[in-house]
């Protein structure tokens, strides 16, 4: 596995790959890597000759009160579990290398980046969406590989690839969750044995929701309602969202249908944790480590 740091280098790389007809596949992290992570590389693997994952915590994502300075970091893991899982080239850039001038231009979401997460967190999808086109820029994958657990994501980057007619195949991977059905998270970490419990409630909240669902409720409102009452019963949590979204537009929809998706996030303690589920499918659908 060879480390790179340098926008250069790496396109160097890429250029190298492209002369000699292979297709690069494009894993992008921010680092403490978990199964969820490698599951992606073991995607990108399948699709592309060349796997490139970059671990990169990208301060323009994160709010002037968020966790930029806390967010867990630790590249000698990284880089032992990335070359393990079967990575060719190791992007590491440092904020300098990637915004050397601060960057005067960014991406503009649009309207679905500023709901549900972009409410949240203001200007969180400009800050993915410009480091994920810089990325595209230096690594120029065929293929990138991006979790369904951070759907709005997902969804962002596939707008973007769409309206700015990027040549990015994008493949979004099952949620890969523990085996007590907590999706894996690097902020994980953060939680206590207690707050590890509580957080079960999210998962916990949408099975509830894709319960009622599977007796036949259709109304977004009754299943958003139902997962709420099992975050605020079961863990006393107050989500900052439990939305039924459609997976086209991701926007809230009234009618739910076995395409939707429940999303939800809520604060346990000081840690902000996501998970959602595609109603017709359920949790079934998700990897279980373990299994
Ligand atoms: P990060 O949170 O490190 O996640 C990197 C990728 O791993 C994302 O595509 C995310 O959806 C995926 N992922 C995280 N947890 C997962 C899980 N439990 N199962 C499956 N996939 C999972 O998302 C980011 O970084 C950043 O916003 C980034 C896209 C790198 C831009 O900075």
């Amino acid at each position: 596995m060879r480390v790179v740091c340098l926008p250069r280098e790496l396109r160097e790389a890429s250029t190298q790959a492209a002369r000699a007809g292979l297709r690069v596949g494009l894993v992008p992290t921010m680092g403490f890597l978990h199964a969820g992570h490698l599951a992606l590389v073991k995607e990108a693997r399948a699709r592309a000759d060349v796997v490139v994952m970059s671990v990169f915590v990208n301060p323009l994502q994160f709010g002037p009160a968020e966790d930029f300075a806390a967010y867990p970091r630790d590249l000698e893991r990284d880089r032992g579990l990335a070359e393990a899982s079967g990575v060719d080239v190791l992007w590491v850039p440092t904020v300098e290398a990637m915004y050397p001038d601060g960057p005067a231009v960014t991406v503009s979401p649009g309207p679905v980046g500023s709901i549900l997460e972009g409410a949240v967190r203001p200007g969180h999808f400009a800050g993915v969406l410009t480091v994920v086109l810089k990325l595209f820029a230096a690594a120029a994958p065929a293929v990138a590989v991006f979790g369904r657990k951070d759907a709005q994501q997902a969804a962002l980057v596939r707008f973007m690839i769409r309206d700015f007619n990027l040549p990015v195949e994008l493949i979004v991977a099952p949620t890969v969750r523990d085996a007590d059905g907590l999706a894996l998270s690097s902020r994980n970490v953060h939680l206590d044995v207690a707050g590890r419990r509580r957080a079960l409630a999210l998962p916990r909240a949408l099975a509830g929701g894709v319960e009622v669902f599977r007796s036949g409720e259709r109304r977004a409102g009754s299943i958003v309602a139902a997962a709420a009452a099992v975050l605020a019963t079961e863990a006393g949590l107050t989500s900052d969202y439990v939305a039924c979204v459609n997976p086209d537009t991701f926007l809230p929809s009234d009618a739910a249908t076995d395409t939707t998706t429940l999303a939800v996030a809520a604060r346990v303690g000081a840690t902000r944790l996501i998970d959602n589920v595609v109603l017709g499918a359920g949790l079934d659908a998700d990897v279980r480590i373990g299994d």
